[in-house]
């Protein structure tokens, strides 16, 4: 028995990685293990996803480094941070994983050499931060996405219209073929006077098809010839224009028409397929309500007073309260888990969808920058495991709601084993915009307590610093200790104060 036991560990370096059983050691909690997303498709799907199709640089960079902020993933948009593997995958186990994947689920694609990922892993052994999708795809683009118009051709025409021109009339300035196959107009953005049309080619399965037009100024919609939607007047975006239109299968003409007067331009087109429950956008623009039924409701802080919202909030739990402070800083608090999970920078968020829809679903922060600092359960003993976060935490929580100052910043309490926390935040614009928590403990709790400031990767991390990409936490009156992707502060000072800044 023990000659055998022996043997098998001996050999086991020897063997060929099993790509299949790493994918379930590695990947398969967020990606399901059947690929398709875990819990629900709340996480990204890799079955049919072109991201680990195509030159596979693109899905080992995103295994090494990670990856955050907006990703389209088969038409959906995901918000959310995967973190890096690159630590604990060595290159053989990435290539095996990554050519399972490419080879799973009706996933059609070559395998990946060791050689291939030892190389992009030193290409990018400097990068400290997770990747984006935007800058993955200007050095990748996806391969296999087909153009959602073929043919295309852009026309321009320079001129002061406040109404749609007769182009037969016109000769235009410019001719362009657009291999992306996108309605675009960006490249004449920010300019006033002009008109320009888009010829293509749609490809569609028999049926009733919802197509869709919104646009500042004017625009025309013609599908076959002709015209299925218009806006005639100079008008900012959100007069979205909808018709079904019954189609044969087969390729149809789209032409649309386009004129912009002056100020803001905008223009989106997209066509919703019979059964498709999602809009395809024809344009590049997605509309300024990408795919959305409501009208944008952007809240803001109002005479220098937070805006606080409470509804489901993207990247936090289902009692996750929204907070927007002046100096465009944000915070997303969740009262399930007892802490701050998610902070960015920019607009606060769009109420507009649960406002006006009594809408289900969660709603993503609207500002550029996120920062996801942590997503469990934030209240521990210091006596408890010191190397990753505790999953079942023996103190007692209990959340009491919040406290609103003169000035509305927010301060929320929590009951934890007997003492009681006051967790409070204001943005602040010296000397360089931050959020200020302010942690105060009253009462003395049955032992000391943790609490989780950050679970995921980080870097630098001192006893009073750390750094999560961009964003640097400071502590004053405390400390930071840190496990495997966890960083906590010790609550034993009455009064600690952290800084959050980027
Ligand atoms: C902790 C959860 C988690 C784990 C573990 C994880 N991922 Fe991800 N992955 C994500 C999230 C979340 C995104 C989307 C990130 C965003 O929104 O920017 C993502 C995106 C991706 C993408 C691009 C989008 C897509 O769906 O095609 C690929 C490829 C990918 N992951 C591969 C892997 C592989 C391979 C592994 C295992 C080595 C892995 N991931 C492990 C959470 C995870």
């Amino acid at each position: 028995m023990r000659t055998i036991l022996f043997l098998t560990t001996l050999a086991l370096p020897l063997m060929a990685q099993d790509g299949g059983q790493l994918y379930g050691l590695y990947c398969s909690a967020c990606h399901g293990a059947d690929g398709k997303g875990a819990t629900g498709g709340q996480f990204p799907p890799l079955a049919g996803s072109e991201w680990p199709l195509g030159n596979p640089d693109r899905a080992i960079k995103i295994v090494l480094h990670g990856l955050h902020q907006p990703i389209e993933v088969s038409g959906k948009t995901y918000n959310l941070e995967m973190p890096p593997q690159g630590a604990a995958l060595p290159d053989d186990q990435i290539s095996a994983i990554l050519t399972y994947v490419r080879a799973s689920w009706g996933n059609k694609a070559s395998a990946v050499s060791v050689d291939q990922v030892k190389k992009v892993r030193a290409a990018t052994a400097n990068r400290k931060d997770h990747w984006t999708a935007e800058e993955l795809l200007k050095l990748h683009p996806l391969e296999n996405v087909k153009p959602p118009l073929a043919n295309l051709i852009s026309y321009y025409y320079k001129g002061s219209y406040q109404s749609m021109p007769d182009f037969s009339k016109l000769k235009a300035a410019a001719v362009e073929e657009e291999p992306s196959g996108l309605i675009d107009y960006s490249s004449y953005a920010n300019t006033d006077g002009f008109a320009m049309v888009w010829e293509g080619e749609l490809q569609t399965p028999a049926g009733k098809h919802e197509f869709s037009l919104d646009s500042d100024d004017g625009s025309r919609l013609f599908v076959d010839g002709a015209v299925v939607a218009e806006i005639k007047t100079i008008g900012p975006t959100g007069r979205t224009v909808k018709k079904a239109v019954d189609l044969k299968a087969g390729v149809h003409k789209i032409r649309v028409e386009y004129f912009e007067f002056s100020g803001n331009e905008g223009l989106s087109v997209g066509v919703k397929f019979a059964k498709e429950k999602r809009m395809q956008w024809l344009s590049k623009e997605k509309g300024k309500a990408s795919g959305k039924s409501w009208p944008e409701i952007m809240l803001a802080p109002v005479d220098n007073r937070p805006a606080i919202y409470r509804n489901f909030i993207q990247g936090t739990t289902a009692r996750g309260i929204g907070v927007g402070f002046p100096g465009q800083i944000n915070i997303a608090y969740s009262a399930d888990n007892l802490s701050m999970e998610m902070l960015w920078g920019g607009s606060f968020i769009d109420a507009g969808h649960h406002w006006t829809d009594r809408g289900v679903g969660y709603e993503p922060p609207a500002g550029e920058t996120v920062f996801a600092l942590s997503k469990q359960k934030a209240y521990a003993f210091a006596s408890e495991s010191a190397t990753a976060w505790p999953a079942a935490s023996q103190a007692t929580t209990r959340f009491r709601g919040y406290q609103l100052s003169p000035q509305g910043n927010p301060t929320f309490l929590v009951e934890v084993a007997g003492a009681r926390v006051f967790d409070g935040y204001e943005s602040v614009t010296d000397p360089s915009p931050s959020l200020l928590r302010t942690l105060r403990v009253d009462g003395k709790p049955a032992q000391t307590v943790s609490l989780l400031v950050h679970s995921g990767a980080h870097e630098a991390a001192q006893p009073e610093s750390f750094t999560v990409g961009e964003l640097t936490v400071r502590i004053t009156g405390g400390k930071f200790r840190y496990g495997t992707n966890v960083v906590m502060v010790d609550l034993t000072s009455p009064q600690a104060q952290l800084r959050y800044s980027w």
